[in-house]
């Protein structure tokens, strides 16, 4: 299955329920939240208080992506706040192994993200830990850059790793940088699920959502 994935990093915080629960009713079925710390990324977001309040508007799977250091302290917060799908980042774990063993107990979905400086290499001993790999295709920390071309690479590898140690239903999710122009060619590298910043919250909302989903269908 292929999903969208709209990150609200692009939505206008002022009414962010609102564009929420706009771009869930629009057929988006995971929201994609960026959580930043201003240490692993050199930008701040929001946090688990902002994940709570908007988890009342959808049913949405709510998709944490944490650019933070050191995850493992607030994992539980995110829990609780209501993450159906909880990442992490590779370069922000010292103990990776313990990190995602604590996702898992939560009964959420385990995922690991690798920046786009680092090799796919390095995730082979968690891919039987994980639900979800996330290929980052832009350096983490903004919305809005390009799609950096070697990403298309790294999915087919990551792909490939999955496919040898029969892990054939864990997702691949990608991004930044994702637009109409080349959602196809993502797709078609072998990920399922397509992050889109400002290809969805930019101009209209719902014909976005309506155009991305229907390349990916
Ligand atoms: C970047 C974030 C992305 C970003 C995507 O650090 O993880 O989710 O918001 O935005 P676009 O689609 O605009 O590149
Ligand atoms: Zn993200």
């Amino acid at each position: 299955m292929n999903y969208l994935a709209p990150s609200v990093l692009s939505a206008d915080f002022s009414k962010l329920g609102k564009e929420i629960e706009t771009v869930a009713m629009a057929g988006a079925p995971i929201i994609h939240l960026d959580v930043m710390d201003g240490m692993f990324v050199p930008n701040i977001s929001f946090g688990a208080p902002v994940i709570s309040c908007v988890r009342k508007v959808t049913d949405a799977v709510f998709d944490v992506h944490l650019m933070v250091e050191e995850p493992i302290r607030y994992l539980e917060d995110f829990h609780r706040a209501g993450a159906d799908v909880i990442t992490v980042h590779y370069e922000a774990c010292k103990d990776l192994t313990a990190t995602l063993t604590k996702i898992k107990k939560y009964g959420v979905k385990v995922g690991v993200s690798i920046s786009p400086d680092t090799s796919a290499d390095v995730l082979q001993p968690y891919l039987d830990m994980v639900d979800m790999v996330l290929i980052m295709s832009v350096h983490p920390g903004f919305g809005g850059q390009s799609f950096i071309e070697s990403s298309l690479e790294k999915i087919r590898t990551v792909r490939s790793m999955l496919d040898e140690i029969g892990k054939k239903e864990t997702w691949i999710e990608v991004d930044g940088g994702i637009g109409a122009d080349n959602i196809v060619s993502v797709m078609e590298a072998g990920a399922n699920v397509f992050v889109a910043g400002s290809a969805v919250f930019k101009g209209d909302i719902v014909a976005n959502v309506q155009k991305l989903n229907a390349l990916i269908q």
